[in-house]
């Protein structure tokens, strides 16, 4: 880009805002008018519309994702002594929920040409002590279901329950970080109704947003009733009380117990409200994330830099980050083209810098050296602006500017 043009047409894209419409506003104001504004009507009505969506019996929703994530482990009960699997190539709620329960992180590297989990070393690490498996659906791409359902049911003899729910599933359970991936789909069905468990982010950067919140949804268990989990799940995430606060306000309900000494992470009706007027908008949210991945694709895929497949016949993405890789550069110059970007006013970001390269997992005993594809795809990682705030003018931009400042590093 010349210097004058910069001048003249420099844009400011920033990476992934939040995109709040009147809708969210109204929805949001007429909670702080209600009244009630903690867990109540919108938190309950939001679970039925997300459990309607996906196809699940029920949903949970909390104040973030890596609550729903611990919430199913600790209904699983999984805890010390057991060992959950994971990849390395994630953000660290995938594992560092393992640790909140008390059980051992095993981590597994990506594949040589993709960011999934390698199968084979995740068959190979499956012991007698394998309690759930923490999928990634990174980027909102559905990972391989057939391929690890396949693994489960293989190693179903080393597997010794904990608890009724684990043993009634009768094999490792698939506990799905779906953080990325709500409304992504696997050979048609939703992601949530999938795994054995899900959990999604609704953080605010996140495609859907409560501004902070998750949803935990799963698949119907033979044996077990669903009210069972879904109430259990309410004890563990409101300090073990038997009734919330809005039962508390009935009539002469003031009475509780407390069953267990146990966690708040309850979402709020304002955050739920959020969420209600995103939910209304959501499926042209994911339609416009699909035209820019397109475009993006168009222009990035004939220069030779490597891209994920968002949409195949097997699965459809929830378009949530348009991550790209350079081949051949070095992390000095992958940082420079971040710089680069920057400069020319798009902000861009790194999916992700692997577990194992970050304090916390060396001081549990991580080494990188293990881990060398993950460390691969990381080394020339650069992930673009994708957002339904961009318009296509922007889209434009970041084309243009991306393809000019790549092209001097690609061979
Ligand atoms: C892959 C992945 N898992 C889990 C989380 C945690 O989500 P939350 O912030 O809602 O707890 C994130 C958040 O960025 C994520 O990217």
């Amino acid at each position: 880009m010349s210097n004058t043009m910069e001048k003249e047409s420099k844009m400011n894209i920033s990476f992934s805002p939040p995109d709040i419409t009147e809708a969210e506003i109204n929805e949001v104001a007429d909670t702080l008018r209600s009244g009630w504004i903690t867990t109540g009507p919108k938190t309950k009505l939001l679970e039925k519309k997300v459990a309607e969506w996906i196809g699940t019996p029920k949903c949970v929703c909390l104040n973030s994702q890596t609550a729903c994530a611990e919430t199913s482990l600790r209904i699983l009960e999984i805890g010390e002594g057991d060992e959950v699997i994971t990849t390395a190539y994630t953000y660290t709620a995938s594992a560092s929920t393992i640790v909140h329960v008390g059980a051992t992180i095993v981590m597994v590297d990506c594949q040589g040409d993709s960011l999934e989990m390698d199968y084979d070393a995740l068959e190979a690490a499956i012991t007698e002590k394998t309690k759930a498996i923490i999928s990634v659906d990174l980027g909102g791409i559905p990972c391989d279901y057939d391929c690890i359902f396949s693994i489960v049911e293989r190693k179903k003899n080393l597997f010794k329950p904990n608890n009724k729910i684990q043993e009634k599933i009768g094999r490792i359970a698939i506990v799905a970080d779906g953080a990325h991936a709500f409304g992504a789909t696997w050979h048609g069905k939703m992601i949530g109704s999938v795994a054995d468990f899900t959990n999604y982010s609704y953080h605010a950067v996140k495609n859907f947003t409560t501004a902070e919140g998750g949803a935990m949804v799963w698949k119907h268990i033979d044996g077990v009733d669903d009210e069972e989990i879904y109430h259990l799940a309410q004890l563990l995430t409101l300090h073990g009380q038997s009734k919330d606060a809005l039962a508390k306000t009935q009539l002469g309900a003031w009475e509780y117990d407390i069953v267990g000494t146990w966690y708040k992470c309850n979402m709020t009706d304002m955050a739920a409200a959020l969420g209600l007027a995103q939910f209304e908008r959501y499926p042209e949210l994911l339609k416009r994330r699909k035209e820019i991945i397109e475009k993006y694709d168009s222009a990035f895929k004939p220069l030779g830099v490597e891209v994920l497949e968002h949409y195949t016949n097997e699965y459809t993405s929830s378009g949530h980050l348009y991550i790209t890789r350079v081949p051949g550069i070095s992390d000095q110059q992958r940082r420079e083209i971040i710089i680069k970007m920057a400069e020319a006013g798009v902000v861009c970001n790194v999916h992700y810098k692997p577990l194992p390269m970050h304090t916390a997992y060396k001081k549990l005993g991580f080494d990188i050296k293990d881990y060398p594809n993950a460390y691969k795809h990381y080394e020339n990682e650069i992930t673009l602006p994708l957002h339904t705030k961009l318009t296509d003018e922007e889209v434009a931009y970041v084309v243009e500017t991306y393809c000019q400042i790549v092209k001097e590093y690609i061979n």
